[in-house]
């Protein structure tokens, strides 16, 4: 049943190998934006986020943090939700990959596929992504993933397969039919391009590991954690469950208007997805959105890299409307744009502290002032040109506004609403109602009525179309009007002439304090206090009885940032070292192990450092080491090492650190020699 009133969005379900950053907030805030105004234009509508929660890399972090998957998801998920709950986002459910309602309705999604014919037995030998939850071409052990260059694993297991092959020219057919897809254009041509250039068939289940939902009938296999999280657009809408109240929803809602998405993501919902979808003869969603990223420090802020920013921090200080702001406001929407704490603090105070907030609270203290809080009735006999030029700046500006936002140019829509903001503020200096106030004539009263009617007028109008991205200001503008609450504005009535004098305002006060330049300054020490706060050690197994190994832990201390020398453990015992000794019980907290280096490389401005990812058998480990006057990183990969696992995380260079290589260190200038084995010795062995 096709219900054009119905509007239902989805952000997508956010692993849970890691906590959130403001990377996550940008989908999530964009959608919730677009859910909130679709509410206000009187739409029916449904917005779903939640949690990716199964696969082989939740599994490995979970191993990492010494907890159960299950634990593990509860406790990032957790995060998740709590955070978008601290932001209001208004999302309508919240979904789990491993909630049974989730779980029943994948099952059914696959029994369906396999009863269509599209589900085969076959054998998959080939090279992995785990980070990318990826099958990828690349050919060899640790060959790098084509997506995210990290070292792949070799697969070679039994596997159902799903006919991807077969679905080329469906597809093709469908993407030609359906000009508004995929959006934006760019990434529509690469997903044609993508097809053309030939689909293989799909492994859709593992055997090697546990942590996912179980092929029905079949359960040695767990089901391809993709096909798992697509589902979830359907699932959290009741598909797979008889409950007819669940069947109402699922007709009710799908399919779905809007999946939005980061480019990285683009071919398991652009291909995969509506492939799943035609093979299993359901609707296909109306449209899928692509945006870019957002960088920090010039890449891709992500959790393996390291460069992460929370929301926590900035709403902690300026608040989510600044957050919100920002976001929407600085990157153009479908390109990637850089975060930076100045950015932020500069846009705030430009166009909310000052442009916004000055509007907001002049015109209202002025009302406050000069008629006792009441809105003036404007007088024909004392109109000018100028106030004719802002009521039709301000139709144009809704007009605009609503054309740009529906085209996803949110920052355009937003310089659109902020141009009005500068010619009210422009026409109120011009206009001098202070001055007019001196002036204790009827004439100038009448005129000073009508400035201020017309001021509060246009304040209204921008208040009403920005409450979507900056609800929490905007609730509180349309409070000091008088107008009671701003969700319950009707959008598509929003014109200008409907400010009614009259009304009482409300206590005004000022939304936007001003953030002055020290704010930057805290905000980047709240986030390395959060760093290094809130990731606590791993809680690994600890390590067993101590043997004749003798390490020398140093790994040119100063340029990965130790402040505190390690005492070498084999050093000739002299009086202070007597002193320093450390029980048995503290060596058996540290836990070393053998790792083998994948990837080597420099880091960009650091002449010491190079950032590994080591191998260490349960994981691979990102490595920022002190060793590049030492070491070529060519002739690192492959090479056996032995590392410190249960260090803290540490950031260096904006890189995440996570445990520490083992090395002599000789001479002055402590120059490092990596400890080593001469026999062979498996990855993942521990030292005792
Ligand atoms: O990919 N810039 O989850 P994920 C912009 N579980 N957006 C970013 C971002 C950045 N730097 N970092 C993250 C997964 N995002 C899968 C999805 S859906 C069925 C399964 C946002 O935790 C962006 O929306 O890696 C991106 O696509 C998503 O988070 C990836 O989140
Ligand atoms: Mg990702």
């Amino acid at each position: 049943m096709d219900n054009p009133n119905k509007f239902y969005i989805t952000t997508p379900i956010y692993y849970v190998n890691a906590r959130p950053h403001i990377g996550h907030t940008y989908t999530t805030v964009v959608c919730d934006a677009i859910a909130r105004r679709q509410r206000m234009m009187g739409m029916d509508v449904w917005f779903l986020t939640g949690t990716d929660e199964h696969g082989q890399k939740i599994e490995r972090s979970a191993a990492a943090a010494g907890c159960s998957p299950q634990v593990f998801a509860d406790r990032i998920s957790g995060e998740f939700r709590g955070l978008w709950d601290r932001m209001k986002i208004t999302y309508d459910d919240f979904i789990r990959t491993t909630e049974p309602r989730h779980k029943r309705g994948v099952q059914a999604l696959f029994k369906r596929l396999q009863e269509r014919g599209y589900i085969y037995k076959g054998s998959y030998s080939g090279q992995y992504c785990v980070s990318d939850e990826l099958y990828v071409d690349a050919v060899g052990p640790g060959a790098p993933c084509p997506e995210c260059g990290r070292p792949t694993e070799t697969v070679h297991e039994e596997n159902y397969f799903f006919k991807l092959s077969a679905m080329g020219d469906r597809l093709l057919k469908y993407y030609a039919e359906h000009p508004e897809f995929i959006r934006p254009e760019t990434r529509r041509n690469e997903v044609i391009a993508f097809v053309r250039s030939g689909l293989r068939d799909l492994s859709v289940s593992r055997t090697s590991f546990k942590w996912g939902i179980p092929v029905p009938g079949d359960p040695k296999h767990v089901i391809y954690v993709w096909l798992d999280a697509l589902a979830n657009y359907l699932t959290a809408i009741g598909y797979g469950s008889d409950d007819p109240a669940d069947q109402q929803k699922l007709e009710r809602y799908w399919p779905a208007d809007l999946h939005m998405i980061g480019k990285e993501i683009v071919r398991f919902h652009c291909v995969y997805w509506p492939a799943f979808l035609l093979a299993a003869d359901l609707p296909l969603p109306r449209s899928l959105f692509a945006h870019g990223w957002l960088l920090f420090e010039e890449s891709k802020m992500s959790k393996s890299r390291g460069n992460i920013v929370r929301s926590e921090t900035i709403l902690d200080t300026l608040g989510q409307d600044a957050l919100r702001y920002f976001l929407l406001r600085e990157i153009v929407f479908g390109q990637d744009g850089s975060f930076s704490f100045d950015a932020l603090v500069q846009r705030f105070n430009a166009d909310l502290a000052n442009d916004l907030g000055n509007l907001s609270s002049r015109t209202l203290s002025m009302i406050a002032r000069y008629f006792e809080g009441e809105i003036p009735y404007p007088s024909a006999s004392a109109r000018a040109d100028a106030d004719d030029a802002i009521k039709n700046l301000a139709q144009q500006t809704i007009e605009d506004f609503n054309a740009q936002f529906e085209q996803f140019q949110f920052s355009r829509a937003l310089e659109t609403a902020w141009a009005l903001v500068a010619a009210v503020n422009k026409y109120i200096v011009e206009n001098e109602p202070w001055a007019v106030a001196e002036r204790d004539d009827k004439d100038s009263r009448a005129r000073l009525a009508t400035i201020l009617h017309t001021s509060v007028e246009a304040l209204r109008v921008v208040t009403a179309l920005a409450h979507p991205i900056i609800p929490e200001a905007t609730a509180r503008i349309w409070d000091q009007l008088g107008l009671g609450e701003i969700q319950e504005l009707d959008l598509r009535q929003l014109a200008w002439g409907q400010i009614q004098a009259g009304t009482m305002l409300g206590k005004v006060e000022a939304v936007f304090p001003r953030a002055d330049k020290s704010m930057i300054e805290r905000m980047q020490q709240m986030e390395q206090q959060r760093s290094e706060a809130t990731l606590s050690p791993k809680e690994g197994e600890k390590a067993g009885a101590p043997g004749e190994t003798k390490t020398t832990a140093a790994e040119s201390q100063t340029a990965v940032g130790v402040t505190e020398p390690t005492t070498p453990v084999a050093a000739a015992p002299s009086a202070a070292a007597e002193a320093s000794k450390i029980g048995i019980e503290d060596f058996l907290k540290v836990e070393l192990r053998v790792g083998e280096v994948k990837v080597a490389e420099k880091v960009r401005g650091a002449d010491k450092l190079l950032r590994l990812e080591v191998d260490i058998g349960t994981e691979v480990r990102q490595i920022v080491a002190g060793i590049a006057k030492a070491y070529e990183p060519e002739k690192l990969i492959g090479r056996k090492v032995v590392i410190v696992a249960n260090l803290q995380p540490r950031k260096l260079r904006g890189l995440e650190s996570n445990g520490m290589i083992v090395a002599a260190s000789l001479g002055e200038e402590g120059q490092p020699v990596l400890a080593g084995f001469l026999e062979d010795v498996p990855v993942g062995a521990k030292l005792k």
